[in-house]
């Protein structure tokens, strides 16, 4: 008989729950943020940002969920009119499509098929084409769990076209899967506070090369908000142009400590790991996974639901019935995959117990499956 929940447990692509060290750093009080004391937890944050994303370019941070990173990268690096190339693999390829056009850019939309990663001999076969400004893509694409061969993607485009810029989105994947920034050269990296940093939503950082500095001496898409002068006048302070979120910004120096503690290459494997154990558990209990495994994103798992069974469904009474929330499908996928994240804050036993639940609801809904040869198999894992 199904019971009420007891617990929640948030198991999305983000916002990822929160260790408590953040949540109690983040219940501080505020102080003033044109002052000495604010330029020192900057200088902290910004070094451990740099940290993450092993980079010595400049480093802003806005007040904004990871959509106005991405709006950040266009409008301070583009001109309407420019030629780009979206590597378009899923949901949030289709954002930076949609952004880019509203500024007029000409946009080149290079869609895969959704569960494969781009392919780096189609985009080099269009940039031979003819110069592009810039080359967009997703470090990683929540709606699919796919992951991109990101340094593969930008050596392409430093063979065919070296001056053009390199704009990643890593708002799901820094973190998670790995990106150097400058050993792979890449121009603006975007990533959000509410991924794999284990920090609330409302903080969207980007990274900025020498070349997209240059681009932005030249960039007319029209901005204020955004504009990375503003920020520059400000930063050599450790200062933000507009009121910076303290609250997120005293979390995102927690964390960061926290993920310095634990290192870089303890914080892959972990994720790496975690999406291991969930797609064995997948696997042993017979259900398709959107994603191939050379492709599989580490930060979030797309399933498909056993036949007869909507994946809307699955959402609806793992939330009503164990207190799990999973996230849907987007767009064209809706229904027909449901996703777990396993980015930040998540665990092996998070995930063990997430899946147990799935287990007993294909069970109690009728589906044909080898009940407990998921969990089994991720407990071998284990
Ligand atoms: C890869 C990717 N890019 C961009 C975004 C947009 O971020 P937000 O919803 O914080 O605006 C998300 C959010 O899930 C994402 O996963």
């Amino acid at each position: 008989m199904a019971k009420k929940p007891l617990k929640y447990y948030l198991m999305i692509p983000g916002p990822t729950p929160i260790p408590t060290r953040v949540l109690a750093a983040m219940n501080h009080e505020m102080i003033g943020h044109r002052g000495p004391l604010f330029s020192k937890v900057m200088k902290e944050v910004m070094d451990g940002l740099r940290w993450a994303y092993q980079t010595k370019n400049e480093i802003f941070i806005y007040p904004s969920s990871g959509t106005g990173g991405m709006e950040v990268a266009v409008v301070n690096t583009l001109s309407p009119g420019d030629k780009v190339i979206i590597c378009n693999i899923g949901a949030f390829g289709a954002r930076f499509v949609k952004i880019c056009k509203a500024y007029g850019i000409d946009v080149n939309d290079l869609k895969f098929e959704r569960g494969k990663p781009a392919d780096p001999a189609i985009l080099e076969a269009e940039l031979k084409k003819g110069p592009v400004k810039a080359v967009l893509f997703q470090q990683n694409e929540t709606s699919t769990g796919v992951v991109n061969d990101v340094e593969t993607l930008a050596k392409t485009v430093r063979k065919v076209q070296p001056e053009a810029l390199i704009v990643v989105d890593a708002v799901s994947g820094l973190l998670a899967a790995p990106l150097k920034t400058d050993e792979w050269d890449l121009d603006v990296v975007v990533s959000g506070s509410q991924k794999a940093f284990m920090v609330p939503p409302g903080i969207a950082a980007v990274s900025i090369s020498a070349r997209a500095w240059k681009a932005y001496e030249v960039s007319k898409c029209p901005k204020h908000y955004w504009d990375f002068g503003l920020m520059k006048e400000e930063a050599p302070k450790g200062h933000t142009y507009t009121t910076p979120p303290e609250s997120l910004i005293f979390g995102m120096r927690e964390s960061l400590k926290m993920l310095q503690e634990e290192g870089m290459e303890n914080i892959l494997a972990r994720h790496k790991f975690n999406r291991d154990l969930l797609r064995t558990a997948a696997k042993a209990l017979g259900l398709k996974l959107l994603a191939e495994d050379s492709c599989a994103s580490p930060a979030v798992t797309a399933i498909c639901p056993p036949d007869g069974i909507d994946g809307e469904e699955v959402r609806k009474l793992m939330r009503e019935d164990f207190g799990v929330e999973v996230a849907p499908g987007q767009g064209e996928l809706k229904g027909k995959i449901f996703r777990i994240g396993h980015l930040g804050y998540v665990d092996s036993l998070d995930l063990i117990g997430a899946f147990a639940a799935l287990e007993v609801l294909f069970k109690r809904l009728g589906a044909k499956i080898n009940f407990g040869a998921g969990v089994k198999a991720a407990m071998e894992l284990l």
